[in-house]
């Protein structure tokens, strides 16, 4: 079969990221401009600040995931991008630099949902086998999608408040770290102990949801409560408490989901994928009870946001000829 080389761009939130993926499987290149540093002082992303970095950015990061694969356009067979969801002003940039692109160089435009990205990360390390089952968890979904083939999405369970990932962050706010709080809380609560005890929420229910707000108040009134007491808290315990919480519940629900469902792959994808708690505790639980699953878990730089998993997920749509027209807009609360 003749090769297909995709440049992808991914501009949802506060990664400006460029990739050139070939046959959905192989990365030439991927530069991710990551903006955190400017949002940190506000201890969450700023919208309006930024758009702004990924119009500065999106040029110069394209011009360097070109150089890196060492290509020319002539090399190039259609142009994705992510059109949501997102942040609007973010993916404006992407979607607008995309289809300048798309005219200028005359190649299709591909459309690409970002937590299908996420999913078709793991593609990068291994072809996907269905049906297979994906644990989505990042700053802004919590979801367990079933892919009973290639391009079909069925979200079989999903949050009904905070994403795992918000949590993470927010917790890391009240406990002082910088944002977003999640990797530090990662690292603090393989440092302690778990001696509290929060709850798991819905862990019983007979469905694939979760919630997690009612932990991330929990967690923070234990902290405000000893602040008031003027008592000791241990951060490292505190976190290593919640993370026990969040990592019990997610595996639960995602191996009953996956021995219901009957999958050959189960895929761990999103932000929160680089958890090294939860990394390790679905992989073992896996091993133990389901080990004729395969468990793909993308390597860490595959888990955050970038512009190659936009890439691997937009090979199905080439080879589908879904392309998009110019008048391609984003779209800030896309569902799968
Ligand atoms: O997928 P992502 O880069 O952006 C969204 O699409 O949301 O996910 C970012 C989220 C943040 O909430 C961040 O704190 C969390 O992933 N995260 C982690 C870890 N690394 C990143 N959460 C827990 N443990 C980690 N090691
Ligand atoms: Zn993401």
């Amino acid at each position: 079969e003749r090769e297909v080389t995709i440049l992808a761009i991914e501009s949802s939130c506060d990664e400006t990221s460029v990739a050139v993926v070939r046959n959905g499987d192989t990365v030439l290149s991927n530069v991710v401009a990551s903006q955190i540093k400017s949002h940190m002082r506000f201890g969450g992303v700023v919208p309006e600040v930024a758009s702004r970095h990924h119009v500065e950015q999106i040029t110069q990061v394209i011009e360097a995931a070109m150089d890196e694969a060492n290509l020319t356009f002539a090399a190039i067979d259609a142009i994705a991008v992510t059109e949501g969801p997102g942040l609007v002003g973010s993916l404006l940039i992407g979607v607008s630099a995309a289809k300048a692109l798309a005219f200028a160089h005359r190649k299709p435009l591909i459309p690409v949902n970002h937590i299908a990205g996420h999913i078709y990360a793991n593609q990068l390390v291994e072809p996907l086998q269905f049906p297979l089952l994906a644990l989505v968890v990042s700053g802004g979904h919590t979801e367990l999608v079933y892919m009973e083939k290639d391009g079909s999405f069925d979200i079989i369970g999903e949050t009904r408040d905070d994403a795992a990932g918000e949590a993470y962050d927010k917790i890391g706010r009240v406990l002082g770290l910088p944002y977003p709080g999640g990797k530090k809380m990662d690292e603090m609560a393989h440092e302690g102990k778990e001696t509290l005890h929060f709850p798991r929420a819905m862990i019983q229910e007979d469905n694939y949801d979760f919630s997690f707000s009612g932990l991330k108040s929990s967690v923070i009134n234990t902290v405000h409560n000893a602040r008031q007491k003027g008592d000791d808290i241990d951060p490292y315990d505190l976190a290593a408490s919640f993370q026990a919480s969040v990592i019990e519940v997610l595996v639960h629900k995602t191996l009953r989901a996956a021995k219901e469902k009957n999958v050959r792959q189960l895929l761990l994808a999103g932000g929160v994928a680089a958890n090294r708690g939860l990394r390790e505790v679905l992989s073992a639980k896996m091993a133990q009870e389901l080990p004729d699953v395969a468990v793909l878990i993308p390597p860490l730089s595959l888990c955050g946001d970038n512009a190659a998993m936009i890439g691997a997920a937009a090979y199905s749509e080439y080879r589908k000829q879904n392309f998009a027209g110019y008048d391609l807009n984003a779209h800030p609360g896309l569902v799968l």
